[in-house]
């Protein structure tokens, strides 16, 4: 337990009059009592409010918003009536662009403050031109509340879901499901999984949509292979709403946090959907990692694309490369290239694109980015250009050390995470390699999430 000091300045459940100086990076207001430092959720900069403080650490409390005195410019009224509920957005409160500057704020904090990295150029964050219903996929835990199946985010910090049957950040066509789905759930008394107990069997659902194809998915994850009414339901969906091409259930019998479990078994239609990105069709099937927004997903390729530089003799790495979306378009402008993943079902998804979409300069191979580059470069492959995009943990450190030794001259890192990214850049830099540039795109607009794409060269 951490002991608070006696010279901390503020107390649990009392409340502060707080002028808010900044942004963290999870997009938290951030304001000083006696030159404490206060996180606060849905404050803004320039706002003075009414706090109560919720919790004090060692170096810093958090606190919750009781009563905005004054009021930020680029404060709005949040379009979801559960957002100060809801654990799905967190950034609702502020008009879009000031979104977007404050993405661009993170990304420029990391590089500077982890990467020790001054003076990069760090461009503004590229928008959406609609900000809203742009999840390709949703993926709600159930519950049961007053005799009624509820579907919804978790509560920020809590697994309470927060039931409700609008949501502004999905695609519309899933949120229908999904509104329907809950009542046919009652309707064949179908049991809700309890964490508690462990006992019932439906945990979660998970919805895909193709926006370019307009296919969609049902997962039913499940807790246990038994489940009679799998195949009415099966029918009745794909009737009630005839894109919806694929039903499957997953089995999840472990007492985990992990949505999904090992086996998959089909009800109804296909095993997966396909997606369409600047040209190239993908498969996806219910465990692979797509990126969540078609939209900017195209954007953001287009950068790492042109960040790669390619004029048609290089031999590339795609590592961390989940179904081969990235490998498939650099492959198109590429001698050859190789794409790393750690999932067997995305490596098989990712052969077949290629596959589907003509593309044969490729090899994709199953396995951990720091234990198959080694093996690559035993084979004595050079890499001219390397593009990682990893999970939010970042690259592991052999992998870059690696890229040092083989001497690759320019390095593409898609991130999904600031602070991982930065600390990967410092890494780089002490190994002799220059950041060029660094550019956010807005995959999650009315999120504190942040992606970018960062041009990296040897020096
Ligand atoms: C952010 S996703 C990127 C996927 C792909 N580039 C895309 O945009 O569709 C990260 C991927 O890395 C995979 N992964 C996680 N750890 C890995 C590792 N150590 N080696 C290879 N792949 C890994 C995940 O399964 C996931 O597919």
């Amino acid at each position: 337990m951490v002991k608070v000091g006696k010279n901390v300045p503020v107390q649990k459940g009392k409340t502060y009059t707080v002028e808010i100086e900044n942004l963290n990076h999870l997009g938290e207001g951030v304001g000083r009592i006696e030159g404490f430092a206060v996180f606060t959720p849905y404050v803004l900069p320039g706002e003075k409010a009414e706090i109560r403080i919720n919790e004090v650490k060692k170096n810093f409390a958090i606190g919750e918003l009781q009563e905005i005195v004054e009021t930020a410019s680029e404060r709005i009224t949040p379009r979801c009536p559960v957002f100060y509920k809801c654990g799905g957005c967190q950034t609702q409160h502020m008009a879009y662009e000031a979104q977007l500057n404050f993405k661009t704020q993170v990304v420029k904090e990391a590089v500077r403050r982890i990467g020790k990295l001054e003076e990069v150029p760090v461009h503004p964050a590229i928008g959406m031109d609609n900000p809203w219903y742009y999840r390709n996929k949703v993926q709600m835990p159930l519950g049961l509340k007053e005799g009624k199946v509820v579907a919804g985010f978790y509560a920020p910090g809590t697994h309470d879901i927060v039931d409700t049957d609008i949501c502004y950040i999905q695609h519309e066509k899933l949120v229908k499901i999904m509104q329907w789905l809950k009542e046919k759930i009652l309707e064949h008394h179908i049991s809700i999984y309890n964490e508690e107990t462990s006992k019932g069997l439906l945990r979660h659902v998970l919805l895909r949509i193709g926006f370019n194809t307009d296919d969609i998915m049902v997962v039913f994850i499940t807790n246990g292979r038994k489940f009679p009414q799998g195949q009415l339901l099966a029918e009745q969906l794909q009737k009630e709403f005839p894109q919806i091409i694929s039903i499957m259930q997953n089995i999840n019998t472990k007492r985990t946090n992990v949505i999904m479990g090992d086996e998959t078994i089909l009800l109804g239609g296909q095993d997966s959907i396909t997606e369409e990105l600047a040209g190239i069709r993908y498969k996806i099937s219910p465990r692979s990692f797509f990126q969540v927004n078609t939209k900017q997903a195209e954007v953001l390729f287009a950068k790492a694309l042109g960040y790669a530089g390619l004029t048609g003799g290089e031999t590339v790495l795609d590592a961390y490369c989940g179904t081969g979306s990235i490998s498939l378009m650099l492959a198109q402008k590429a001698k050859k290239v190789y794409g790393i993943e750690v999932i067997g079902a995305a490596i098989k998804d990712a052969w077949e694109n290629a596959k589907e979409n003509g593309i044969e300069n490729v090899e994709f191979i199953e396995g951990k980015t720091e234990e198959e580059l080694p093996c690559l470069v035993k084979q004595g492959i050079h890499m001219d250009v390397a593009v990682v995009d990893p999970p939010r943990k970042g690259c592991d450190k052999i992998v870059l050390e690696t890229f040092a030794k083989m001497n690759v001259p320019r390095i593409v890192y898609v991130s999904c995470n600031p602070s991982s990214l930065a600390r990967d850049l410092a890494y780089l830099t002490e190994m002799g390699y220059e950041l060029q540039e660094v550019q956010p795109v807005d995959m999650f607009p009315a999120t504190g999430h942040v992606e970018c794409c960062a041009l990296i060269e040897r020096k």
